[in-house]
């Protein structure tokens, strides 16, 4: 936002081309109008919430009589900044069940800091109940977000998320309205446990689930199981897709130091709370707005932490999204090229053996980025400190077990690879190091699934006779095929094999992975089957080779034929006829472009409600 209270971006898209080869590109800062300062202590008669409250007209007075109308002083709020706390608790979202309680201590910070705390419920996008998926929601939340931050009297804004798809949408909203903003990640749950042994959510769950489908545990064992693998709020616990956009997000420097690893149970994450309700205040007075801090800079560094972490592959999608938001070109070539300069150092499920209590412990992000100094960009802001040199100086590492040391990496390149061909000409990702090494350079028949429910329905059928080198695949479960692109990418294996013993096949679909899942898993294939990429022309029967080493995912199927495949499909009919749905049908961009909103993405003017 500028100080006319409209954000102008200077380029159109034409102008934020990336080829993933070279430093990532931006925008230029929106302009500010004269007379207001970038840094530096605020007048309150520079707030923008100085216009709602604090003018002569008949619209301020009204303002102040309904704000005394809610039990305020005029000394507890005029001419203080003003704080919305978003918040995202529900009674339907495990996750973030203890948000509302935690609210309190952000209003706590924000008052003694010399703020006014205004809390306001937004949708809650609970990952596990929430159908088709989350994803389809994404995008509607962050429209709230911004819209919301922008309608209302809103000088700083505090976001509060975790549950997977919450932490992009807040902060793609917020990133396109511009203001003073922190993040409280709702923090990881409590570690599961079973008969002595750690469970972590989502990991744990497939991997018992097979096991009861192979044979090998029974009802009772499933039932003890089902209390122990989630004990307590927070979310998901292990290096999913809620701990790695957490992650993402303390990277990036729109959280407190050390704010994502905090247990949601833990009394330090109340404290972290009240610590961003005292900061938001003063980044007000500062003037210091998430385009200061959300530059091509740190979402390079959001990249390398990310796949230094072995983090989810939706990150890949979210990233790219949020980066769109603050006019960053971002690409999926990027994220290539970054993990061939990065190690995985975390040694967290589900490509290693810890959960998010012992990376708390072990130095949580702080520790973690110290020991990526030499591919992180130093002198950029965060919320805290002038410059990320300065945040992360004394950090430590108490365990190198947890967070290994360079020379000890749990793998040598980043966690996920960029896969190109004939198969996915806009890209595929893989999370190579959560499968079964043999599986990333493998050829094998392809048995095709043309949706998930009859892949369920048909996958266990002896009669179609997979065996372990066959290459599962299932299509019309992208951006608009699924809808929503559902995380149906882990396929089930079919129980036959699993009860021979195989627990890893080479599968792949246009849909995505919960970043809990693991196996030799090809997805985001872009453009989706729905559209009419390659992914539906392939038929049972047709070869098909991954090379994870050479980025390759190929369909030996010559041309001519793939063309006269191509003149003979027909479109799938529409997925929605009218409301929500029809409008993210008409709008959702592919995997590879972050699925965001055509009229959410694109650069342009947004006024300010008391513009001119
Ligand atoms: Fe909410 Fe996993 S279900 S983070």
């Amino acid at each position: 936002m500028s100080g006319d209270g409209t954000r102008r971006t200077e380029q159109g898209p034409d102008e934020l081309r990336s080829t993933g080869q070279g430093p990532i590109e931006q925008r230029p800062a929106a302009p500010r109008s004269a007379g207001q300062p970038s840094t530096g202590g605020l007048r309150p008669e520079q707030l923008r919430s100085h216009q709602w409250y604090g003018t002569d007209g008949l619209r301020s007075f009204s303002h102040r009589a309904r704000t005394r109308q809610l039990g305020y002083l005029p000394e507890e709020h005029l001419g203080k900044p003003v704080i919305a706390i978003l918040n995202t608790w529900s009674d339907i979202n495990p996750c973030h069940v203890h948000l509302r309680d935690r609210a309190q201590a952000v209003k706590r910070g924000v008052w003694q800091a010399g703020g006014f705390p205004l809390e306001f419920p937004v949708s809650t996008l609970s990952e596990t109940f929430q159908k088709p998926t989350p994803m389809l929601y994404r995008n509607l939340l962050a429209l709230e977000t911004e819209e919301l931050l922008r309608s209302y009297p809103v000088d700083g804004a505090v976001l509060m998320g975790g549950c997977d798809k919450t932490t992009p949408a807040l902060l793609m909203g917020a990133a396109s309205v511009d203001l003073p903003t922190v993040f409280v990640p709702a923090g990881p749950m409590l570690p599961g446990h079973w008969r002595g042994e750690t469970l972590g959510s989502g990991t744990d769950m497939w991997k018992y689930w097979d096991e009861k489908r192979a044979g090998l545990i029974g009802d009772c064992e499933m039932a003890e199981l089902e209390n122990g693998l989630a004990r307590s709020p927070g979310h998901c616990m292990t290096m999913g897709t809620a701990s790695t956009l957490t992650a993402a997000a303390e990277t990036l420097g729109v959280t407190v130091p050390g704010a994502s690893s905090v247990p949601a149970v833990d009394s330090g994450h109340d404290r972290m709370a009240a610590a961003s309700g005292l900061r938001i205040v003063e980044l007000v007075r500062q003037d210091l707005r998430l385009s200061r801090l959300l530059t091509a800079e740190a979402y390079e560094d959001a990249v390398a932490a990310v796949l230094a972490l072995g983090g989810s592959t939706n990150a890949v999608i979210h990233l790219i999204a949020m980066a769109g938001r603050s006019g960053v070109k971002l690409t999926l070539d990027d994220f290539d090229r970054i993990a061939r300069t990065v190690p995985v150092l975390a040694n967290l499920r589900p490509g290693g053996r810890y959960l998010m209590e012992d990376f708390h412990f072990a130095g949580g992000m702080t520790g973690f980025l110290s020991r990526l100094t030499d591919v992180l960009h130093l002198d950029r802001p965060t919320v805290s400190h002038p410059t990320l040199r300065e945040q992360l100086e004394g950090a430590l590492v108490h365990d190198d077990e947890v967070i290994r040391v360079r020379s000890r990496p749990l793998a040598a390149e980043g966690g996920v690879a960029v896969l190109r061909g004939n198969l996915c000409p806009d890209g595929a990702v893989i999370k190579h190091i959560a499968a079964e090494p043999r599986l990333l350079a493998h050829t094998g028949p392809a048995v095709v699934f043309d949706d998930y429910r009859s892949m369920q329905r048909t996958i266990d059928d002896p009669a179609l006779g997979i065996t372990a080198d066959h290459v599962l695949v299932l299509r019309g479960a992208g951006p608009k095929g699924g809808p929503g692109m559902p995380e149906y990418g882990m396929l089930p294996i079919p129980r036959y094999l699993l009860e021979q013993g195989v627990r890893d096949m080479v599968r792949i679909s246009d849909a995505r992975m919960s970043g809990t899942s693991y196996g030799a898993c090809v997805l985001h294939v872009a453009p989706e089957s729905y559209v009419g990429g390659p992914l539906a022309l392939v038929r049972t029967g047709d070869t098909i080779t991954l090379d994870v080493a050479a980025r390759s995912l190929h369909l030996h199927v010559p041309d001519e034929e793939l063309d006269r495949r191509r003149e003979a499909w027909t479109p799938p009919p529409p997925r929605y006829e009218r409301g929500y749905g029809a409008l993210y049908m008409e709008q959702i961009s592919q995997a590879d472009t972050g699925c965001d909103f055509e009229f959410l993405a694109r650069p342009g003017a947004t006024p300010d409600p008391y513009a001119g």
